[in-house]
């Protein structure tokens, strides 16, 4: 059985005073959560308070981006051996926000995803399709060619190290959220492709939806049987939201 996962994105969000009140409040609802593992991921500058305040709790931490560097003159950028200095398990990496706002290629993601799992962190690797992909059919296309990136170059074992999020681009930030029909489509696709590469790989392989979860749709979303948990945005702001979406995996 695959364990599901619950990661909160908090994207460039939050204050001192707001990520130790978040904190504080997902810690206080945490026995409520019987069956997902549950991360956060918030901005660099607060993982050190975050580490702290988790401190011995199952939450797990990760980073929302990583260098593709290991060091040196890259002024700006934090190295995956940065992450796991600070207790990092996961990175986040190919968000559509990278993808799109900084010009991140299926090449740069797929050294991202290789520079985190070398450096001992689990890679988020994110895929999705865009409104005008999706309205243009496009979408099994665009989501193979995102995978292949990693597949081709790496191959399954390494994949096997990471952990794969369907954040369909239309649903993110927006409340419109794909129908766990539709996510599910996507997700069966993805365990697919990956199973034509390697079968006992995309049977353990967790594949998250993220775009628009919330305490109302995560339940019927998580029931579907390619859907292992969540990657979080707007919601994981909120520690109620959050630990409703999180015990939302409770089996
Ligand atoms: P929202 O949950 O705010 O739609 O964001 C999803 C996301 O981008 C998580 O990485």
């Amino acid at each position: 059985m695959r364990q599901p996962l619950v990661a909160g994105n908090w994207k460039m969000n939050g204050s001192r005073s707001a990520v130790g009140e978040l904190l504080e409040g997902i810690k206080a609802g945490l026995a409520g959560v019987k069956t997902a593992e549950v991360a956060v991921c918030p901005p660099y500058v607060y993982i050190p308070e975050a580490s702290t305040r988790l401190a011995g709790t199952a939450v797990a931490l990760g980073g929302q981006n990583v260098s593709t560097h290991a060091g040196g003159a890259y002024t700006g950028e934090i190295a995956a051996s940065m992450l796991v200095d600070f207790g990092c398990k996961y990175a986040i990496v190919g968000h559509s926000e990278r993808r799109t706002l900084y010009g991140e290629d299926d090449t740069v993601v797929a050294e991202k995803f290789e520079v985190a799992r070398k450096a001992g962190l689990v890679p988020i690797f994110c895929v999705g399709e865009t409104l005008e992909e999706r309205e243009g059919g496009t979408t099994e296309a665009v989501i193979a060619r995102q995978l292949d990136a990693v597949l081709d170059r790496f191959g399954a074992a390494a994949l096997a190290a990471g952990v794969i999020a369907y954040e369909p681009v239309w649903a993110i930030g927006t409340g419109r959220t794909a129908s766990p029909q539709q996510a599910q489509e996507v997700h069966a696709f993805i365990r697919g492709r990956v199973a034509a590469k390697d079968r006992a790989v995309a049977e353990a392989i967790r594949i998250l939806y993220g775009g628009s979860m919330k305490p109302d749709n995560a339940a019927e979303l998580m029931a579907q049987p390619d859907i292992d948990g969540g990657l979080i945005g707007g919601a994981s702001l909120k520690a109620s939201d959050f630990l409703a979406i999180c015990t939302a995996a409770n089996r």
